[in-house]
């Protein structure tokens, strides 16, 4: 309902404004990738260079976002788009905040993250494949979904019985089943840190 809803711009206080104060391009990092790739791991990671390096970023994963704003949706293919949804605007009220966003879900479908996309801001969006092997995800099995889901416990698991389409190609695609957390943190820093760099007045 957007009836009788009318948004009020001030033109003192836009986004380039909270940019401006913090020094800092607000962008949306988007990470997705199977259940286990370590897109979490990779995202804190990320956070804390960031942070030290005087940035302001948030991240948003299942922790914060499926307990709290999400926490009445399912895994069922609608409840997974209504998640992003929600999860995408949140992004974009951050991003207006001049924060830069670093983002852990799975989004399983092309379909998902390009609804992503468009409601953040092609300009901000940038994808990041986090990639480890289905073998590699369920070999580690952090958190002991992936033997529930082959015993049948777990319903529309992604990878075993819900689909995982990888994107073609993402802006950066890191392989996490192929080098340290500390080379992809590595590797995703150099990236991120072109796309937010501080402006120089
Ligand atoms: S998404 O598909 O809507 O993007 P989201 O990233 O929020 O998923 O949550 C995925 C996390 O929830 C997984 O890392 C896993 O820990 C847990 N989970 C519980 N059930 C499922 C399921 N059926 N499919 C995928 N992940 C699940």
């Amino acid at each position: 309902m957007t009836e009788n809803i009318y948004p009020v711009f001030d033109q003192l206080l836009d986004r380039s404004a909270r940019e401006e104060l913090l020094e800092q391009k607000a962008c949306c990092f988007w990470l997705t990738g199977l259940s286990g790739s370590g897109k979490t791991t990779v995202a804190k990671g990320l956070e804390k260079r960031l942070h030290q390096m005087g940035y302001l970023c948030m991240v948003l994963d299942g922790d914060n976002i499926r307990t709290g704003i999400s926490k009445n949706l399912t895994f069922s293919a609608e409840d997974r788009t209504e998640n992003i949804r929600r999860i995408a605007e949140v992004n974009r009220l951050m991003n207006d905040g001049g924060i830069i966003t670093i983002n852990s879900f799975v989004s399983p479908t092309k379909a998902i993250r390009s609804m992503a996309k468009e409601i953040i801001g092609p300009d901000s969006f940038n994808e990041v494949f986090i990639n480890a092997s289905l073998e590699a995800c369920e070999e580690r099995d952090v958190k002991g979904l992936y033997k529930k889901a082959r015993a049948g416990e777990i319903k529309n698991f992604t990878g075993i019985d819900a689909p995982f389409e990888a994107p073609d190609p993402a802006d950066l695609e890191v392989r996490t089943d192929q080098q340290t957390i500390e080379e992809s943190v590595e590797d995703l820093l150099h990236f991120v840190l072109t796309r937010i760099k501080k402006s120089v007045s």
